[in-house]
C-alpha cells in the first residue's frame, strides 16, 4: 500500500503532467497561428506524451492502491512570442518538471518506497531526454534566429516527428 504522503505527491505530479500537456497545446496553436505548421505539430506530439506520462503515473498509482484525486488544471498563458521564445519557455518548463522529478525520487527514497523510487526512474531517465532533446532545438532556433528561410527550414524538420 502507497503512503499517504506519496499518494499526495504523485496525484499532484499527475496534475503537472497533465498541465504540460495543456500548456504544449496552447503553444502549438500559437505556432500554427503563425503558420509554423511544423512547430505546431511537434508541440501537439509532445503534448500527446505528457498525457500519456499523466496516464502512466495514474496506472502506477491505481496499481499500488492508491486513490486517485484529480484537480482542476491550470490555464495555460494566451501569449508566447516568437517561436525562439516559445521553445526557451518549453525548456524552462522542463527544467522545472525534472526539479518535481528530483524531489518525488528523494521523497521515495526517505519513504524506503522501492516501487515508486523504481517507477519514477523512468522519469528521472525521460527527462535528461526530453532537456537534452528541446536544448538542442533552442541552441538550433537561436543559429539561425526568427526571421529568414532558416526557420522554416527548421519548421519542416520539426513537423517530420513521429512522421519517419
Ligand atoms: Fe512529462 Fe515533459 O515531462
Amino acid at each position: 500500500m502507497i503512503s499517504s504522503t506519496m499518494q499526495d505527491a504523485l496525484n499532484a505530479q499527475i496534475n503537472l503532467e497533465q498541465y504540460s500537456a495543456q500548456l504544449y497545446l496552447a503553444m502549438s496553436a500559437h505556432c500554427s497561428g503563425k503558420s509554423f505548421k511544423g512547430f505546431a505539430h511537434w508541440l501537439t506530439v509532445q503534448a500527446s506524451e505528457e498525457t500519456a506520462h499523466a496516464a502512466k503515473l495514474i496506472q502506477f498509482l491505481l496499481d499500488r492502491g492508491g486513490r486517485l484525486e484529480l484537480k482542476a488544471v491550470a490555464a495555460p498563458p494566451k501569449e508566447f512570442g516568437g517561436v525562439i521564445h516559445v521553445f526557451e519557455e518549453t525548456l524552462a518548463h522542463e527544467k522545472s518538471i525534472t526539479g518535481r522529478i528530483s524531489a518525488l525520487f528523494e521523497q521515495a527514497r526517505q519513504e524506503k518506497d522501492h516501487a515508486s523510487e523504481i517507477a519514477l526512474q523512468w522519469y528521472v531517465t525521460e527527462q535528461v531526454e526530453e532537456e537534452c532533446r528541446i536544448g538542442e532545438i533552442v541552441d538550433h532556433l537561436h543559429a539561425v534566429g526568427d526571421q529568414g528561410g532558416g526557420i522554416w527550414y527548421l519548421d519542416s524538420k520539426m513537423g517530420k516527428r513521429g512522421r519517419s
